[in-house]
This record gives structure tokens, sequence and C-alpha cells, in this order.
């Protein structure tokens, strides 16, 4: 028998070496921690299909994010619990809706410490708890695209660092970025949700948000889950209407697709972890089958590994605590 010249275990032989040879980091700074926005309750109400996370009111967002930014996680991504919906998704773009006060509220606490990010959709505000305005069985494009730079333009003016349009509407981006810039916000990026897919795995995050649609489903706007090419379509559509940022949704079965938008576009690229992921890890760990800790790092890790620069996650916290315990 002749031996091996080549050893790839040299490399693995010490923890030392194997942090040496290491090809993928990650820093708290780099999670975004999704913050839902309740102004119905005047108590935390935690969302079942989801340990850990709860509906907040305004009055203790303040301190989840002065407990993230202790932990060295500085992005928060909101998304608004209405107490009033309707059909044309008032609540979403009213100065004192509820995203406009906690945003403005974050900004007035922690200035520039933290990066506030709104989720700019429609579904939360909506009756229908579609993305978009809803005539018949159709979700209208045009319209509704209007509609979601309306409420770009207030939780911008509602000081946010960022917009994240999530409504899958053609044009969304473009249309923010004039209405942006012509009302004065032209320093304010866009993250685009730009393959967003269809998935079941956002059923937790309907029951947080409370934004299941009431009749139909979202296949006639977000994208089919058996296609590849058409994300990359969608990546480069966003990337020509000025989106500084782009994202993959959900993250975890779409790993391939985020590992070509990597190669796409030199662009930012964010990775949602979406409900569903969440869920089944929190449920494999409260049973005892799965390590939380050690399947969360791993599922981080690859994330970066596939491409991602930055990762949205509800086990945001969690996994920070582990990461600077290292
Ligand atoms: C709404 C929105 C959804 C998510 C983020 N923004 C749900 C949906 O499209 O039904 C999903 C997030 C998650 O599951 O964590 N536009
Ligand atoms: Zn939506």
């Amino acid at each position: 028998m002749t031996f091996p010249f080549t050893r790839m275990r040299r490399l693995r032989r010490t923890p030392a070496l194997r942090e040496l040879v290491a090809e993928t980091m990650l820093r708290p700074s780099q999670l975004i921690h999704p913050i839902f926005v309740s102004n119905g309750s005047p108590q935390p109400s935690p969302v079942a299909s989801m340990p850990g996370v709860f509906q907040q009111p305004l009055e203790t967002i303040e301190s989840d994010v002065e407990d993230a930014l202790a932990l060295g996680i500085a992005t928060v991504l909101l998304f608004g619990v209405p107490d009033e919906k309707d059909t044309e998704a008032s609540s979403a773009w009213d100065e004192s809706g509820v995203i406009q006060q906690a945003t403005k509220r974050l900004k007035d606490r922690f200035g520039d410490e933290v990066t506030v990010i709104t989720d700019t959709c429609l579904c939360e505000y909506m009756t229908h708890g579609h993305c978009g305005i809803a005539i018949g069985g159709s979700v209208l494009n045009d319209p509704s695209v209007e509609l979601l730079g309306r409420v770009a333009l207030s939780q911008a003016a509602a000081g946010a660092d960022m917009v994240a349009p999530s409504a899958m509407m053609d044009g969304q981006v473009a249309y923010i970025r004039e209405v942006l810039d012509e009302g004065g916000y032209d320093h304010v990026p866009i993250m685009a949700y730009s393959a967003k897919y269809a998935s079941s795995l956002y059923a937790p995050f309907r029951d947080a948000a409370e934004s299941a649609p009431s009749h139909g489903n979202r296949s006639s706007y977000q994208m089919d889950y058996r296609n590849r090419r058409e994300a990359l379509r969608e990546l480069v559509l966003d990337v020509g209407e000025c989106a500084d940022m782009v994202m993959v949704k959900p993250a975890l079965f779409y790993m391939d697709v985020l590992r070509e938008a990597r190669n796409l576009t030199d662009l930012p690229l964010v990775a949602y972890s979406v409900s569903g992921e969440y869920s089944m890890l929190k449920a494999a760990a409260e049973k005892g089958w799965l390590d939380e800790e050690a399947v969360l790092m791993e599922y981080l890790f690859s994330l970066r590994r596939a491409g991602a620069d930055a990762i949205i996650t509800y086990a945001a916290k969690e996994a920070a605590r582990w990461l600077n315990r290292q």
C-alpha cells in the first residue's frame, strides 16, 4: 500500500490550526433582528408558533433594541401589527401609524447607533391580508405600487434608515426610489426582497403579523419554488431599479439561489431565514432532538458560506450570545 502525500487532516489537527484556515466569519453586526410592533395590546404577547418571539407594544421595543445593541446587533427590521385594517392599508402610511411611531421612538432614543429598516408592504394593514390592492380575485400591480410609494415615504419621514419593499409588485423598487428622491430622502437605501418565494414556511409569521390572506394565496405575485432562473431575472431587475441591497427569501431551501445571486451581483446580499425555519429548529430543540446552539451556528455559517452578507433571523439574539462567547 502507498500512503498519501496529500493529507487533508494535517490542517485539522488542533483547534488553532482549524481557526487559522477557517474561511467564513460571522459577527453579530451581520445579523438583523426582526420586531413585531403592535398598538393593540399593552403587554408583549407571545407568538405561539414562534417560541421566544413576541408581538410588542411601543413601550417595550426600546428595551428589546437595547438588549440587541448590547449583544452587538445594530440592525432591526420592523413589522407592524396595526389595530385597524381596511382595504387601502391606510394605517400603513398614516404618520402616526404603528411603524412610524416605533421608528421615531427608536431613532429618538438611539440615534445612529441603531439602523432601523422598515418592512414596506400592505398585507398587515389590509382587511383581506394581500400585499396589494385586491379587487375581485386579483391583486392589482400598478395601483399597489403607488400605495407602496406612499408607505415608503411615510416611513422615511418617520426616520427609517432603510426601507424594505416586500410586496413582490413589479416596478416597486424603481417607483419607491423615485418617490423617496423627490421627497428629499435620496440618502435612504432600499433593501429589495428581490427573490421572494411563495412559501409554506411563512405560516408562523402570519400568526405573528396577523397577515394571512383571507381568500386565495400569494402565488400570483410571489415566486414559484420550482424556479431558479426566474429568481435571477428578479434580481437583475431590482439591480437595474437601483436597489441598494438584494435579498433571497426564504433561506434554507433556497441556498442554490443565494449562491447564484452572490455570483450575479456585487450588491450586498441578504438571506432571510424565515419564521418556519426558526420554528422547525425551536420545535426540534424543545423535543431534545437537535442541539439548538450547534444547529443554529452550522445553519448561519452555511448561509454566509453560500454568499449572504447579512442574515435576517428571529434567532439573532441567541446567535449573538453564542458568537460573543467564542
Ligand atoms: C409580508 C411578509 C411576509 C414575510 C415577511 N414579509 C409574509 C408573507 O409574504 O406572507 C415572511 C417572513 C417570515 O415568514 O418570517 N410581505
Ligand atoms: Zn406583504
